[in-house]
């Protein structure tokens, strides 16, 4: 069988500045809080690898760039660093940043590689962290300036923006499980924080709209089905609770202007909602975007509580559900997640029926490998495994389209075998293999298959 994707289809992967730029405190950059962490906790990184250890765009980026083209990307994805625009995150612009960041643009524009610009992945400015990160009205409005610098300085060129990348994962990380500085367990800062990452959302896409730039802006989100157990109506409504908080939660803002009444009421009934201003409404409306970036990677299996919740324990999504391992499901042997190609195409089907059948993109998707070396063959990674994973999730993709879903493009998790926040370069993702000492890059077999698939706009089976 054939399968071939429409005209035009975005190829390519996706990175960030802070996982793969490097020179993370020169050239004018001041530190986020990945280098704050590291500076704290460097026992926390996996062999203490921090996020001065990666691929070193910085410098490499014409190479890199030369790299993109020679895998047929026709687009790409990365971010600006606040922390490097705006090193005191508001204020003074830093110019080598201005001057890095429009050669990096330029250099693709001129190699026919379309830039998407995210502008804020994980990365808060550590000045900005100690004035309250996202639990400060503050730190949104200086965000939004950030925003606005970039679109001012950028926007004549870049034409596809993004707000933020998986904005849940900080709230997880940093405010609910204690995998992100700045370390805290504790559901009603987490849900501030949240709140606030999408009123920022909503300023910055209100603050493009009146530039009239002429392009567009997204966001980008990790979506996970959540799939219950059984079809007993309390695993259901568990997995429901599961897709409010840790989908919709960010979904229905961004498609639909506001929060489900199911959401607002769950919160409500446990004195969980953030404080709400009587503005916010108004500008929360003014936040649905104009494309989506999709992010996935695996589902979530979800079963109602086995036990009573103590009710004196802190409230936690965990209060209505909890995770249970499917007999039987597919995992990705060399880094235990689960494989579910379906999730892909489900997730889509959701946009359409539910959500008016957006225009959207796969932004995301790959699958991470420990030690990838030992599958080195003649100086090559033969990642076959790579190959069937993309594929697979292709098939669904393109079945997806040919249902009518408006899904225009695929970006693969990641172009170089990037730095992974506490992980480091334990699990590789990239099309190419780096090898950080001598900063080499190989093409990967998965990389010589894209190219060719980017080609021929397709592939057949
Ligand atoms: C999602 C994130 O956007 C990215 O930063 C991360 O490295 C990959 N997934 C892989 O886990």
């Amino acid at each position: 069988m054939k399968y071939a994707f429409p005209q035009d289809f975005w190829w390519g992967s996706a990175s960030s500045a802070p996982q793969s730029e490097g020179e993370s405190l020169s050239f004018g950059k001041s530190a986020t809080i990945w280098d704050e962490w590291f500076r704290l906790q460097p026992e926390r990184f996996n062999q203490q690898v921090g996020p001065q250890q990666t691929s070193d765009f910085y410098r490499c980026w014409r190479d890199d760039i030369a790299l993109l083209k020679r895998l047929n990307h026709n687009s790409f994805r990365t971010s600006i660093s606040w922390a490097r625009l705006i090193p005191q995150g508001r204020g003074e612009v830093n110019p080598q940043a201005v001057a890095f960041y429009n050669q990096v643009i330029d250099e693709m524009l001129a190699q026919g590689i379309t830039p998407f610009i995210n502008l804020f992945h994980f990365d808060m400015p550590l000045a900005m962290q100690q004035q309250g990160g996202w639990e400060s009205r503050a730190v949104v409005q200086a965000y939004a300036e950030f925003a606005d610098v970039c679109f001012r300085l950028f926007g004549d060129r870049v034409k596809h923006w993004f707000t933020f990348n998986e904005p849940i994962v900080p709230v997880e990380g940093g405010y609910l499980y204690d995998f992100h500085y700045p370390n805290v367990v504790d559901f009603s800062r987490a849900a501030t924080v949240a709140y606030h990452t999408m009123l920022a959302h909503a300023l910055a896409v209100r603050n493009y709209r009146a530039r009239g730039q002429d392009g567009e802006i997204g966001i980008i989100l990790n979506l996970t089905p959540s799939y219950p157990r059984s079809a007993n109506p309390a695993d259901v409504q568990a997995a429901n609770i599961a897709d409010l908080m840790f989908n919709r939660s960010f979904l229905d803002p961004a498609l639909r202007g506001s929060y489900p009444q199911e959401l607002v009421a769950l919160l409500r009934q446990h004195d969980q909602l953030p404080p709400c201003q009587a503005e916010d409404a108004a500008l929360l409306a003014q936040g649905v975007v104009d494309l989506l970036g999709i992010n996935y990677y695996q589902p979530r299996r979800i079963q109602c509580r086995d036990s009573l919740v103590n009710p004196d324990s802190p409230f936690m999504p965990e209060w209505f559900f909890s995770h249970y391992a499917m007999p039987g499901r597919k995992m990705n042997p060399y880094r235990g997640w689960e494989i579910y190609e379906k999730g892909i195409y489900d997730i889509l089907t959701n946009l359409r029926e539910n959500y008016g059948n957006p225009r959207c993109f796969i932004s995301e998707n790959g699958m991470g490998v420990e030690d990838e070396r030992r599958f080195e063959q003649n100086g090559q990674i033969q990642d076959d495994y790579r190959i069937d994973f993309i594929r697979e999730h292709l098939q669904w993709v393109h079945r997806g389209i040919s249902e009518g879903s408006r899904c225009l493009g695929y970006h693969m998790w990641t172009f170089i075998d990037n730095w992974s926040w506490s992980n480091a370069y334990k699990n590789r993702y990239g099309f190419v293999q780096l090898d950080l000492a001598s900063q080499q890059r190989t093409i990967k077999k998965s990389g010589e298959w894209f190219a060719a698939t980017a080609a021929a706009n397709g592939f057949e089976e």
